[in-house]
Formats: C-alpha cells, sequence, structure tokens
C-alpha cells in the first residue's frame, strides 16, 4: 500500500494507473476510521474499482469557528492498518499547509441545496467541503468516488457540484452503516459517554418508525427525540431528490435529523421508499 503525504506524487502514480486502463476509486474521509468507512472502501471494490485510494484528511475549512476541529479523533496507524486489511492501493494523508496555502483565497460554494438542513446550521461548512471534494478531485482524477448515504446533504451537494463543474468523476452513494444497536457509525461517536450512547438509540429507533410509517409526522419524530433528551437542532422531511422541504412524509421523500447529545451532534436520516410504505 502506497502512502502519499504530497499531492505531485499522487496525482502522478493515479495518472499512470489510469494510463494502464485501471479503475481508479476515490473514498475521502477524515480519517478515525470505522466499518462505515471499510463499506466505502468494499463499495468500490464491488463497483469495479482496481486501485481504491483512501484520503484521510481533517479538512480545517468545514469546521465553523467553536466546532470540534481541534478535538477530532485522529489516528493514523489505525487508519493506516485498516486500509492496508481492506485492501487499499494508496493512502493520501496530507498536510494542512500542503493542501491550503496560507493566502489560499477560490472556494466552491454550492449555493442552493446547502441552504438548509446542516449549512443553514453550520454556516460556511459545505463551501469547505466543496472546496477539498473538489481538489481531491482534480489531485486524483478517479473514476469514480465514494461517499456515505449517512451525510445525505452532503452527498446530494457533491452530486450537483459534479454535473454544475463538469467533474468526470461518478459518484456512488453508500448505505449507512449501524451498529447492532442501529446506531448509525460515526467516528463523533467516540464523543459519547455510555449514558449518552444509550440516549442515542432514539434516534435510529425513531427513523425506523418513520420508515415503517408508525411515525407519521416531523413533529412526532421531534417530540420523541426531545423525550429522550436529546437537544433537536433540526428535524426535517425534504424531497430525497431536490432537497426540497416536503409537507408530508411520503414515498420519495427523506427525514433528516440533526441533534445535540450531551456536547456531541449527530446526524442521520431516511429514505422513504415507494416498497415499504405501499406493502403497508
Ligand atoms: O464526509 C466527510 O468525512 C468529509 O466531509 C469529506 C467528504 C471527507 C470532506 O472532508
Amino acid at each position: 500500500m502506497k502512502i502519499f503525504r504530497d499531492s505531485a506524487k499522487l496525482r502522478k502514480w493515479a495518472r499512470k494507473r489510469r494510463l494502464e486502463n485501471r479503475v481508479v476509486a476515490l473514498v475521502p474521509t477524515m480519517g478515525f476510521l470505522h466499518e462505515g468507512h471499510i463499506s466505502l472502501i468494499e463499495r468500490a471494490k464491488k463497483n469495479g474499482a482496481d486501485d481504491v485510494v483512501v484520503s484521510i484528511f481533517v479538512n480545517p475549512v468545514q469546521f465553523g469557528p467553536g466546532e470540534d476541529y481541534a478535538v477530532y479523533p485522529r489516528d493514523e496507524k489505525a487508519d493506516l492498518a485498516k486500509c492496508r486489511a481492506a485492501g487499499v492501493s494508496a493512502v493520501f494523508l496530507p498536510s494542512n499547509e500542503s493542501m491550503y496555502f496560507g493566502d489560499h483565497s477560490v472556494f466552491v460554494d454550492e449555493v442552493s441545496l446547502s441552504r438548509g438542513l446542516c449549512g443553514a446550521k453550520r454556516p460556511g461548512h459545505f463551501r469547505g467541503v466543496c472546496t477539498v471534494v473538489a481538489k481531491l478531485f482534480n489531485i486524483v482524477q478517479p473514476n469514480f468516488a465514494v461517499f456515505g448515504r449517512k451525510d445525505y446533504q452532503q452527498a446530494a451537494i457533491i452530486k450537483r457540484m459534479v454535473r454544475d463543474l463538469d467533474f468526470d468523476v461518478k459518484i456512488v452513494l453508500a448505505p449507512i452503516v449501524r451498529e447492532k444497536s442501529g446506531i448509525a457509525l460515526s467516528s463523533r461517536n467516540t464523543y459519547l459517554s455510555a449514558e449518552e450512547k444509550e440516549r442515542a438509540l432514539v434516534i435510529s429507533r425513531t427513523l425506523a418508525a418513520v420508515k415503517k410509517g408508525e411515525v407519521k409526522t416531523v413533529s412526532a419524530v421531534a417530540k420523541r427525540l426531545e423525550k429522550a433528551s436529546l437537544k433537536v437542532d433540526y428535524v426535517e422531511c425534504v424531497d430525497s431528490e431536490t432537497l426540497e422541504p416536503s409537507r408530508t412524509i411520503k414515498p420519495g421523500s427523506s427525514v433528516l435529523v440533526a441533534v445535540y447529545d450531551g456536547k456531541t451532534r449527530l446526524i442521520d436520516n431516511v429514505q422513504i421508499e415507494d416498497g415499504p410504505r405501499k406493502s403497508k
């Protein structure tokens, strides 16, 4: 497994791979890898990647003031071992200085899909995400890149960026990976105390109930979360494609939630497909 800290060297390596007609996939991450990330690597392989490149970079530009950039969990050694075990071809571990010149002044700003949900609650977040993802796409020039559906709004915004800026990169989305308990895997789960983790169970349970049609409104979702002492940042029902607010929970819509469990912000979501509702 190759380890690159220098973007020029990675660019050269990836270009050579593509010239050899190998399919190169990129899995962008912020590290502290868990089964969710490994599932993205596996998805890349299943979708025909000959070489999977994993980037590990806690991108300062996507964190707002007062957010958890400084304390975001990092474990390079464990991440490298996990990538090796997962059969990754190359890992990109850039420094802040190599990604952002001191006078970096060009950003990618998506101005429609990023207005609501996490975009409204975390101003500048998606500008940071789009900017770093655009840079990674330009460095690696992968045939495709894999993102998780847990960051549902992020995935929609990246697809829009690729469409609107003509990136020659296919976006593949992978399902949310959950613990047996139902909790969606996230590097931020590491912040949770045992008591907070117990409280977090209500998030996936409520979303599962939404999917089954047992909880029918966003206010009922919010009530359940609040009753479990979670602080609701937002609960919204949106059209799964456009992210436009949807008045009712119905097939083709998604319910997205963000809550504070103690000091930890957790997000989760569920898509309402035609099948389960119709078969009810
Ligand atoms: O989803 C993430 O971990 C990050 O937002 C990403 C896509 C790696 C960009 O920093």
